[in-house]
């Protein structure tokens, strides 16, 4: 359940009016996460103030369809998407919706798009591009043609931010023709996440980890994002990026970034970046040994999952015939600092696994000496187990004595569920 936040007051910080305009936003992304996480914040209070006159939505596709249409497209692709305790708020919610005919690459159809904007400056206007990358130059190129962009605008990327290096250079060299750097947003919505978010707290507002979090006392790290799902309706933009694109080098470097990270000087995301920056920098090298010995790709086959037959990757609707496009990868990645020289980083993520489980596991060392010879029971390792979904918490895995005659060993947990803890929604 959600928890109504408290109601914004008007001495508070005020949302001002807005144009949050969506390029793909009939796509996957915004049925499945933009619009469900908007109508929480609307119905819980962060988008109070607005009304529909004051918050505005509006969808760019290339359905021709009219606002009513689109309307009923959108909410029968929405359904399995939106958090119980809000649902019932989606058709007022429509109300901020609207939606324009749009072909990103052509400029003329721009003029649709101008005439659906609030001309006044003071009206914050987002540019959200949940796009493929080989769209973002031409899209922007499009605005500011168009006269779309002023010093009220924001541009909101999706990742990933091009193919390569060199895409990604283009790409950022080419939006900072038209935006400043502070109107540029770059999104890895894994940072949303309450429990990514929680990884900070629990680092460093405890004392407890920081003394054990290093090479000395580590001898592993695990961070798995595996998914049910399949590639869906999304094979256009999935075959042409694979899961290093499209999960590794974004949501799990985060991830690991912010484990094996030191302690930033302050919260400031220039603080953070910097200390993220350093742990990239830090990893080492693949070559194509590294490679070889080090990582490993695959695709879905076909397969039973949740009871249901479902094709394998290459049979998928929109999949091109002999794609060798990988939905799995794994590799074992290092870091060369003093804090971490040594300790295996294994990173895993892909889609139609046996289930949606997100997790970091930190594997501390084992006993240096054992002071318990033959003791029934084996001693485990203490391992720290993050959750990030479908459960949030953590679970530390301790070894206790088994209460009763003798010295039996045995591993047991204590256990924080952030929801029970918390009473806070589940995502
Ligand atoms: C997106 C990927 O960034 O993250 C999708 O493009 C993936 O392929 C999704 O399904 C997973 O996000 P979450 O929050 O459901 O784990």
């Amino acid at each position: 359940m959600v928890q109504p936040r408290q109601k914004r007051t008007a001495t508070q910080d005020i949302i001002p009016p807005l144009d949050l305009v969506i390029f793909g936003g009939s796509g996957d992304l915004a049925a499945r996460k933009l619009l469900p996480a908007l109508l929480i914040r609307y119905q819980t209070g962060e988008l109070a103030l607005q009304t529909s006159a004051q918050f505005r939505i509006i969808c760019l596709g290339q359905r021709p369809l009219d606002r009513e249409s689109f309307h009923q497209f959108l909410s029968e692709k929405v359904a399995d998407h939106l958090d119980p305790s809000v649902a019932a708020a989606w058709p007022n919610f429509l109300s901020c919706i609207h939606y324009v005919c749009l072909d990103a690459a052509s400029p003329k159809d721009y003029l649709a798009l101008k005439a659906a904007v609030r001309e006044d400056n003071s009206v914050v206007r987002i540019f959200y591009l949940s796009t493929p990358p080989d769209l973002f130059t031409g899209i922007v190129e499009n605005l500011a043609s168009a006269g779309l962009v002023h010093k009220n605008c924001r541009l909101v990327l999706e990742k990933p931010l091009g193919r390569d290096l060199a895409s990604a250079r283009a790409i950022n060299a080419h939006v900072q023709r038209y935006f400043e750097e502070r109107q540029i947003f770059r999104i890895d919505h894994y940072l949303g996440k309450e429990t990514v978010q929680n990884l900070l707290a629990l680092r460093f507002g405890n004392v407890l980890f920081e003394p054990l979090w290093r090479r000395e006392w580590v001898s592993d790290v695990q961070i798995t994002i595996a998914e049910d799902i399949g590639v869906g309706s999304r094979a256009g933009y999935y075959d042409r990026t694979g899961a290093l694109r499209d999960m590794l080098q974004n949501h799990l470097l985060q991830l690991l970034c912010i484990v094996a990270m030191e302690p930033p000087t302050s919260l400031s995301p220039d603080a953070v970046r910097d200390e993220k920056l350093k742990i990239i920098k830090a990893l080492k090298p693949f070559g194509p040994t590294e490679i070889a010995n080090n990582v490993v790709r695959g695709a879905y086959r076909a397969g039973m999952v949740n009871g249901t037959m479902t094709d394998a990757y290459v049979d998928e609707d929109g999949v091109p015939a002999g794609s060798t496009t990988e939905t799995y990868v794994a590799l074992k990645a290092e870091i060369n600092s003093w804090r971490w020289a040594g300790v295996p980083f294994f990173l895993r993520t892909g889609k139609r696994m046996p289930e949606r489980v997100a997790e970091i596991v930190v594997r501390f060392r084992a006993l240096p000496h054992s002071i318990f010879p033959g003791v029934t029971g084996a001693v485990h390792p203490n391992t720290l187990h993050i959750s990030l979904q479908p459960d949030e918490g953590l679970r530390l895995r301790l070894m206790a004595k088994t209460p009763g005659e003798g010295m039996h060993l045995r591993a047991t947990e204590l256990e924080l569920d952030f929801h029970e803890a918390f009473k806070t929604p589940r995502m």
